[in-house]
């Protein structure tokens, strides 16, 4: 009677023998060719060289050795036709057979970025926020009254000539005139309609004006309007928050100073300076104008109802865009308004 034992060693010794044959002789011509060789004699779970290690035990002992470094020869021999074939494949130069270079560095994702406008807002609302400021807004088309009557402008004051208004509709029975507003100051009055002190809001917004187009204007700009109104409000107060504010964009040493203006409804204003420091000026630098502010003129508090003997109040209004170039070194604003992303990639 044979050996039961013996014949699977036989078995055994076949499959290694058509295993060794098959690995000499399958063609790799392609790409494809070598994954499908790969995964039938290597991959670990169903390749048939691991299968053949399974098999040792029914191997006879005196012959187990012999066995164990065939099937290493065979599995070597395996790698080294892969390697070869894929140096072929990499030599022929046929991008068919194109092997993918995993040293090579991937490719980045174009990133997108906040425009500069929305960057130099975000970092405003932030500050003010921090100060209990909450965001207000206001229509952009705007009606005379709130752009100008309710700020302190009388009907031919010249101070309405310092803004070039685009004028939507003459005044009429039902309305003062409308407009493109051509500031965020008609919010200060929206939002003291409808509240009490102690108002605390700034408000970012677009803003129009019929301004010829240069370097540093624009037919259309961004502001925010600060407006601070309670019991006991002060010139300081005004001073201590821009301060505070021109530290935060622009740095804990910047220099700042506060220069007698006029707006018709602040009493007494104020334009805030910051020094820009460039070395190629003869001065080391120069001051540039930041924003405008000042007390809210009594006048302006009593038209709203708001009693003046008791309540005092700030304001402030900055032009973002200038903001936006002072704090990223940009020269001229229309770059700001061409969406040119060799412009914006740079701000990512
Ligand atoms: N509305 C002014 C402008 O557009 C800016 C401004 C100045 C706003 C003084 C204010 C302020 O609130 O108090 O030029």
């Amino acid at each position: 009677m044979s050996d039961p034992h013996n014949h699977s060693a036989e078995a055994a010794l076949a499959a290694l023998k058509e295993l060794q044959h098959e690995i000499q002789e399958s063609i790799l011509d392609s790409v494809q060719a070598v994954d499908e060789y790969r995964i039938r004699f290597l991959s670990r779970k169903q390749g048939q060289i691991t299968a053949l290690l399974k098999r040792i035990p029914e191997v006879a002992i005196e012959h187990k050795k012999l066995f164990g470094q065939e099937i290493n020869a065979a599995k070597a021999l395996v790698e080294a036709r892969i390697e070869e074939a894929m140096v072929r494949f990499v030599e022929s130069g046929d991008s068919s057979k194109q092997v993918a270079d995993l040293t090579l560095p991937g490719r980045s994702l174009a990133k997108g970025s906040l425009h500069p406008i929305s960057q130099a807002l975000r970092l405003i609302t932030r500050c003010f926020e921090s100060y209990g400021f909450e965001v207000a807004e206001g229509p952009e088309i705007e009606d005379d009254w709130h752009n100008f009557s309710a700020l302190n402008f009388p009907p031919d004051h010249p101070a309405r000539d310092m803004q070039d208004t685009f004028f939507i509709e003459a005044p009429s029975a039902v309305h003062s005139g409308i407009l493109l507003r051509t500031h965020t100051s008609p919010v200060q009055i929206r939002v003291m309609e409808n509240k009490k002190p102690p108002i605390r809001v700034i408000v970012p917004g677009r803003v129009y004006r019929n301004e010829a187009i240069s370097y540093k204007s624009y037919c259309l700009f961004h502001q925010v309007e600060g407006l601070y109104v309670d019991e006991g409000v002060t010139m300081a107060d005004l001073k201590q928050i821009i301060h505070a504010f021109a530290r935060t964009l622009f740095g804990e040493n910047v220099k700042m100073r506060f220069r007698p203006s006029f707006f018709p409804f602040t009493e007494p204003s104020a334009e805030v300076d910051i020094w820009w420091e460039d070395l190629a000026l003869p001065d080391g630098g120069r001051w540039m104008e930041i924003m405008g502010c000042g007390m809210v003129d009594p006048n302006v508090l009593e038209g709203l109802g708001i009693d003046s003997e008791k309540y005092s109040g700030y304001a402030f209004g900055m032009g973002m865009e200038r903001i936006a170039m002072l704090r990223f070194g940009i020269d001229d604003i229309r770059v700001l308004y061409e969406n040119d992303v060799r412009f914006l990639e740079q701000f990512g």
